[in-house]
């Protein structure tokens, strides 16, 4: 019995001794702990966000990681694929989607946005030898396009009811596959996406066509939960990374020219 106490004695003091120093240990140098975002992505969108073996890398990967860097938070970006971005964030167990996603009207009843960090708008892939040259000789032709994106929607406008003309992929690297297979006529894709395969890819023969009339601007933001905590830190650290010089080195590095920031003002 006496041993039981002593033991316990001993126990409470060392642990008490634990507690004192951990309170202690901070003296200076000791890194504050960030907290961690977990972020979602559809990496089969290059050059914005793709799979580099095991690596999710890109433009907007660059930027979330810059910008998380600027608010002090830690990161960790999942490739989750297009459609579970839209359900998971309002399910709460991701915090934001960096993804390409377009600011629409509708997605802004559901979500929140940053501040736009790129503009961008839907274009045309097709065969080199192809004749379409606006989106009305798209009519009557197979258009493959990613499920649920701008470029799905801007179809649906354009054909009404005519839904069996639009093939709709999960991924838009399997609406580029089933063009070059002969399944579709065009892509209709962001235009950053398409005139990037295309360039890298001259073997397969493509060109890229915009149509300014049926296709509008849109700009790509940050998406979040509705009322998310996490809004105004990010607005804040994306207008001092795009102030202080390392949004237009990231952009010079995936794009190879200076970005036009009047554009991102609009
Ligand atoms: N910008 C288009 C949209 O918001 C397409 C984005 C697709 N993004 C992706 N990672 N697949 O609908």
């Amino acid at each position: 019995m006496k041993k039981l106490s002593i033991f316990l004695m001993l126990f409470v003091l060392l642990f008490l001794a634990a507690c004192g120093t951990s309170g202690t240990s901070g003296t200076g140098g000791e890194e504050e702990e960030l907290k961690e975002l977990k972020v979602m992505t559809d990496a089969a969108y290059a050059p914005f966000e793709y799979m580099d073996g095991d690596k999710i890398v890109g433009f907007d990967i660059d930027v979330i990681n810059a910008v998380a860097k600027e608010a002090g938070y830690k990161l960790n970006i999942k490739h989750t694929g297009w459609d579970p971005i839209f359900v998971e964030l309002k399910s709460g167990s991701y915090d934001i989607a960096i993804s390409s996603i377009s600011i629409t009207p509708d997605r802004l009843k559901e979500y929140d946005f940053t501040l736009p960090y790129f503009l961008s708008t839907n274009k045309i892939l097709i065969p080199e030898d192809s004749d379409i040259q606006s989106a009305d000789d798209l009519m009557g032709k197979v258009v493959a396009v990613q499920a649920a994106t701008t470029g799905h929607e801007a179809m649906e406008k354009l054909f009404g009811e005519k839904h069996k003309d639009i093939k709709a992929f999960e991924n838009n690297n399997l609406a580029i596959m089933e063009l070059e297979k002969g399944g579709a006529d065009a892509v209709v894709a962001d235009n950053g996406v398409i005139e990037y395969y295309s360039a890298s890819n001259p073997d397969k023969k493509l060109k890229v066509v915009g149509d300014k009339d049926t296709f509008d601007a849109e700009f790509y933001g940050m998406m979040f939960p509705k009322g998310s905590e996490y809004k105004a830190d990010f607005d804040k650290a994306l207008e001092t990374i795009i102030e202080n010089g390392t949004y237009v080195d990231i952009y010079k590095e995936w794009f190879g020219e200076e970005p036009d920031l009047d554009t991102l003002k609009a």
